[in-house]
Parts: structure tokens; sequence; C-alpha cells
């Protein structure tokens, strides 16, 4: 343990170090554009952590995803990652990818575009197969790239994809059995150095309404892996200087919102995909913080116009969960923000 966090240490401060001595990288995220509504307005639903081929109630989520789809009228779907479990696919003919995927998630409402990012589960396994184009032409709804930016409205919100998994010391440094596949992370720093610059130019760059940036490992959680350390260090920052709205993760099998003292920046976590009913919750977080915590199956939908944004969170039989299950002091969690 301490080993570990000297290691971390060191590989930080190299991380600082790079980050004074960089100069602006010229390159840019990938950019995606998918059209708001007529009136403007944008309606996406998020799942976390879900392929386990149907099992764990992942296929009674992907009903009720479907049906809220529907009543939604949703225009696309956002993946925070760990999309297949154990160990990511295989390759591009993994079973997995139909039998997680495109047979779990069949309702009319969800033939939309997915954008997806990585879990540290989809890094045990070939990576380079999730972000093919051979899935995409397997499902066109499919859409993997890394770290990536959708331009939704054009107007209305930026959506700002980042590939969390390689922030995240332990994985390197204490992997215990488990094997990654850092193929196109190396070096390590470099990446990590590169995606901060680029997102922080995205950032800077963006006039849309709403900023969102989404990752699959936590910010800010009361669940079971709790916040992540380094991106408390390395992204928080950036998207509080760039006044972002909402940061939405994964990574934590359940259903919350966050909000802090030191920043307008909502903390959303929708990882309830699958398996869930972890029993591990913190229930010394700060009540002026938390606003709502669910550890079971669910999903979130979003909708947004000009001056709303609109957060729910619904439950394995498609229930709107009321504010009052584990959910703490004065905020109306189905309300606006
Ligand atoms: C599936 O959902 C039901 C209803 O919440 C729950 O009772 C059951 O334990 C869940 N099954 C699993 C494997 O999580």
């Amino acid at each position: 343990m301490v080993v570990s966090s000297q290691k971390a240490m060191v590989l930080w401060a190299l991380l600082l170090g790079l980050l004074l001595v960089s100069p602006l990288a010229n390159a840019e995220l990938e950019r995606v554009e998918h059209a708001a509504k007529a009136d403007g307005s944008l309606s996406f639903l998020v799942v976390g952590d879900w392929g386990r081929k149907g099992l764990y109630n992942q296929s009674q989520v992907a009903l009720q995803i479907g049906s809220i789809g529907e009543k939604r009228e949703v225009d696309f779907i956002i993946s925070t990652g760990d999309n297949f479990y154990d160990d990511g696919l295989r390759g591009v003919k993994d079973p997995a990818f139909h039998q997680s995927f495109s047979d779990i998630y069949t309702a009319p409402s969800l033939q939309k575009q997915w954008y997806i990012v990585l879990g540290n589960h989809d890094y045990r396994g070939n990576v380079e197969a999730q972000l093919s184009p051979m899935l995409r032409k397997m499902d066109t709804r499919w859409l993997c790239l890394g770290s990536f930016i959708l331009i939704a409205g054009p107007q209305m919100a930026e959506i700002f994809f980042v590939d969390t998994t390689p922030f995240v010391s332990n994985y390197f440094i204490d992997p215990k059995d488990h094997v990654y596949n850092w193929k196109g992370i190396s070096p390590r720093l470099h990446y990590i150095n590169n995606l901060l610059l680029y997102l922080e130019s995205g950032l800077r760059e963006s006039t849309a309404k709403w900023k969102i940036v989404v990752g699959h490992h936590t910010i800010k959680s009361a669940g079971y892996h709790g916040n992540t350390h380094e991106l408390a260090i390395h992204l928080l920052p950036i998207l509080q200087a760039y006044h972002v709205d909402l940061y939405i993760n994964g990574h934590d099998h359940c259903l919350q919102h966050i909000s802090s003292t030191d920043s307008s920046i909502q903390f959303l976590t929708s990882g309830g995909g699958s398996k869930a009913w972890r029993g591990d919750v913190n229930n010394r977080w700060n009540p002026q913080e938390i606003k709502f915590y669910y550890d079971g199956q669910g999903f979130m939908s979003v909708e947004m116009t000009e001056t709303d944004v609109d957060i729910k969170f619904y439950d394995v039989f498609g229930n709107a969960i009321q504010a009052n299950f584990f959910c703490y002091v004065n905020v109306n969690c189905l309300g606006t923000l």
C-alpha cells in the first residue's frame, strides 16, 4: 500500500511536469454532430455498466429503457462504459457484442445512435475491437471513439466524452490478477496529457448553451468505489474553469446526484445497467452535497431546453424514483436542477 502510493506520487509528479512543459497541442478531439428536435430541445437516456448477456436484470432494465425512450422521444442514448463484462470484447467477432448489446436493446425507441465511452472492464479485453468501425458495420447504432466531442443541437449542448480509465494509477501499478490492454495508451502520461489539452481547448472554444462531460469513472461518489482521486486532481479543475454543467459517469453500480459547494457542476452517476445492490453507501457524505442515491438497477433521462435541464432516474420497473429513497434534504431530485 505504501509502495503503491509512493509510486503513484512519482507518476503524478511526472505528469505534472509534463503538463508544465508541454507545448500547446494543435490536434483536436474528433467531433460528431447530432441535430436537436425542431424546437431546439434535446432528450437522451444514460445507462452504464451493463454488458452481462441479459443477466442481472440487464434485460429488464433494457425493456424499461425502451419504454421510457419512447415516452420521452429520445434523440440518442449514452453509455457510461463497462460495456462488456467481465473482460471487454475478445475481438470484433466476439458474440458478446450481440448477446449484450444488439440483441438486448431491441426496442424501436432505442434504434438511435448510441454514444459510448470505455470502462475499466472494457480495457481488460480488446479495446481496439470496441473502437473499430467493424462494430459500426454490424450495428450502426454503436459509436465508441475513445475521447470525442458530440455537438448536439448544434447550439444546445456539447458533450465531451473522456476516456477516464488510463487516469487511474492502480490499474497500472497494482492490477491484481487482471490484464489490461494498454496498447493504444502508451506512453500513458503523454496520452493523458494530450487528452487534457484537447479537452481544454474544446471546452474553451465551446459556445453551446450546456456543457456536459461524460466519463466512466466517478469524480464524486458515495458508492462502493467512491471518488476517483486522479480525476479530482486533473480533470475537475478543467471542468470548473470552463463552467461545465454536468459530469456524467458510471463505475459505481447505482444512480446518484451530487452537487458541490465550490462550483455549479452537477455530478450524476448512471451505472445501474445490470448488476447492482452492492449495499456500499457512504452515509457520511455531506448532506448539503448529496441530493440523491439509489443503490439499485436503473438508468437516467436528461431533457434540455435553452433554460432548463430536467434529470430523472428510473428503476428496473421503469418507475421514476421518488426523492424519498435514500434522498437527502431539500432537493426535488425529479425537478429542474
Ligand atoms: C432484479 O430486480 C428485482 C426487482 O428490483 C430484484 O428483486 C432482484 O433482486 C434483481 N435481480 C438481480 C440479480 O439483481
